[in-house]
């Protein structure tokens, strides 16, 4: 099996982009580690601490955070990074030609169950000449992206990467502490009987996701004339890596639970990276009314509807929207 380094040498990737996803992927295979010890780390439950965005903040949210902010920092390879667990972004190495956004660890509410959780990250060139300290060098569309990828910490380490030559996958040999290449060329299969949602939330959702739901769950006596099956793992990262294997539509749509807080998912280290991933596998990736990777932030923090996932039932849902 092949290792990562040469697959994408071949793939005409910059050696200074391969080197810092491969830092990137070093943070990664410690909190494999520590993740895997599980109440052994002594690591597990909440701090009392609340990030900016008002969620408290889990121990392992912030010692993953550490151990990112920390090797990426330290390699000289990004000029600022932006993290869901830092208030604003932090400078790097002036002279560095990229940026990393990233979500250390997503679905932190599974690590108390034993359930999976993964880390998500989202490169970007650093604009020429750009000031490392200033957070304005975040403020570029996701279709900027140069990579993006995300680990995911299940019964087996498995890291979901692109940089724009289609979605692959690495497992993580834990007895060599490398990962090698596991399936090329992912694609998601354009029809499926799958979809993922909170449900709790339907009666906040606007009327068009309750149509489209509605009808899915109808099932074969209502419009689809099909039926349709339902998961929901708490963690995107485990939803959409469900969705890039087997297909699938996975959404967190905008709801009126708490009015100052319509949507849920972060744009910069959730949507847009996860976006690209399911793109570069055939897939869609939208709010509702336009692609995430269109999408000009104006915050570190911006939270938008996402509904992406198999080409032909994303469209059926966008439909709903029209
Ligand atoms: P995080 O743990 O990084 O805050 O992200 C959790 C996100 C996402 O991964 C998941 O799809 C969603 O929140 C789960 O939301 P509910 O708690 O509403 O199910
Ligand atoms: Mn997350
Ligand atoms: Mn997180």
């Amino acid at each position: 099996m092949r290792r990562l380094p040469p697959v994408l040498l071949e793939d005409g990737c910059p050696r200074d982009l391969i080197s810092l996803i491969r830092t990137v992927l070093a943070a990664c295979k410690e909190i494999s580690f520590r993740v895997g010890q599980g109440a052994l780390s002594g690591a597990l439950g909440s701090t009392l601490d609340e990030n900016i965005q008002g969620e408290t903040q889990k121990k392992l949210d912030v010692l993953t955070n550490q151990l990112l902010k920390d090797i990426l920092l330290e390699s000289g390879y990004v000029k600022a990074i932006a993290s869901e667990e830092e208030d604003y972004t932090v400078a790097g190495n002036p002279d560095a030609n990229y940026i990393v956004a990233f979500d250390p660890l997503d679905g932190s509410s599974n690590t108390d169950i034993n359930s999976l959780v993964g880390t998500i990250f989202s490169i970007m060139k650093a604009p020429e000449g750009s000031d490392p300290a200033d957070q304005s060098i975040f403020m570029q569309p996701g279709k900027n992206q140069v990579a993006a990828g995300y680990v995911l910490y299940g019964p087996s380490t498995v890291l979901a990467l692109t940089t724009g030559k289609g979605t692959r996958f690495f497992t993580l040999d834990k007895t060599h502490g490398t990962f090698l290449l596991t399936e090329d060329f992912a694609k998601v299969p354009e029809d499926t009987n799958e979809y993922a949602i909170n449900a709790s939330n339907q009666r906040h959702w606007q009327p068009a996701m309750q149509n489209y739901i509605n009808d899915l769950i109808a099932g074969e006596t209502g419009p689809r004339a099909r039926n349709f099956n339902m998961r929901w793992i708490a963690a995107m990262v485990g939803d959409v890596h469900r969705v890039l294997c087997r297909g699938g539509i996975f959404t967190y749509p905008t709801d009126t639970k708490d009015p100052n807080k319509p949507n849920k998912l972060r744009l910069l280290y959730e949507a847009n990276p996860m976006a690209m991933l399911i793109e570069q596998a055939g897939g869609i990736a939208s709010t509702g009314t336009e692609r995430i990777m269109d999408i000009q932030p104006d915050a570190i923090h911006q939270r938008v509807a996402v509904i992406l996932g198999s080409k032909n039932e994303v469209e059926t849902c966008l439909n709903y929207h029209k």
